[in-house]
């Protein structure tokens, strides 16, 4: 079974993805992980957006692992581990315009792809159930106001001891979801079977208990 979960940032998607995947033993693909690993070698090559023989380099020689575990799964870039670093202000700040590259995507979908095909999967993203696996049996949609989810991604940050204020973290998902929306290859957008979920107000195991009944009544009828 192949599980798609699409949606705009701090929807929940990876949060309830993760928690999916243990509770039904199948692999979690984590394809936001892998754009912000390429991000990642941009900012330290200092890589233009505009640079194409650049570009084409740089993804001949980029290796990328997703490395699953206990504590979740462990990003890989040339065989070093860059979990934390992809999670930095500095490369949210710039993943949706290195994402919006045809190089970029062709490379990454084709990754995705592979580790799809060896089995039962959980994967999200923001084009899974449109482009990646649009045989996906069960597509979901996940999303929240835009006020919520910036109030999660804000308390994500303080959290994890970035002094960011809500304002600049609200500003910041306002214009990621813009960019991922309108892009011109693989915009962010509901695949027409998916189902739609909205997460404002609910808690993590009250939307996990919701995906779970119906990934249970696509199972009965499969
Ligand atoms: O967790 P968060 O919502 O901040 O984002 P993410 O899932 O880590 O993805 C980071 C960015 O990667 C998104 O804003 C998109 O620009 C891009 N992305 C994409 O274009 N396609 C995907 N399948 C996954 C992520
Ligand atoms: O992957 P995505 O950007 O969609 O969101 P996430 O990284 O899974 O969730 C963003 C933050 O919101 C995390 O700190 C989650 O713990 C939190 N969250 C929440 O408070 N309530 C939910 N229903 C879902 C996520």
């Amino acid at each position: 079974m192949r599980i798609a979960i699409d949606g705009p940032a701090g929807a929940g998607k990876s949060t309830v993805a993760k928690i999916l995947a243990k509770k039904l033993g199948f692999t979690y693909l984590d394809t936001g992980a892998m754009y912000r690993a390429v991000t990642v070698l941009f900012l330290e090559n200092n890589l233009s957006l505009a640079d194409e023989n650049g570009i084409k380099r740089l993804l001949e020689n980029a290796d990328i692992k997703i490395i699953p575990g206990d504590e979740g799964q462990k990003i890989l870039l040339n065989e070093r581990d860059v979990t934390d670093l992809i999670r930095t202000p500095q490369v949210s700040e710039l993943v949706a315009k290195v994402s919006a590259l045809p190089e970029v995507r062709e490379y990454l979908t084709e990754l995705q792809r592979k580790i799809i095909a060896k089995g039962n999967v959980v994967a999200d993203g923001r084009d899974i159930g449109t482009v990646v696996m649009p045989e996906a049996e069960v597509k979901i949609f996940l999303t929240a106001s835009a006020e919520e989810r910036a109030r999660r991604r804000h308390r994500e940050l303080l959290a994890r001891g970035y002094e960011v204020s809500y304002e600049e973290v609200f500003r910041e998902v306002l214009k990621r979801d813009e960019l991922d929306t309108t892009r011109e290859i693989s915009p962010l957008r509901k695949a027409e079977d998916a189902i739609l979920v909205d997460t404002t107000g609910l808690k993590i195991e009250e939307v996990v208990a919701k995906l779970l009944e119906i990934i249970g009544r696509k199972q009965d009828v499969l």
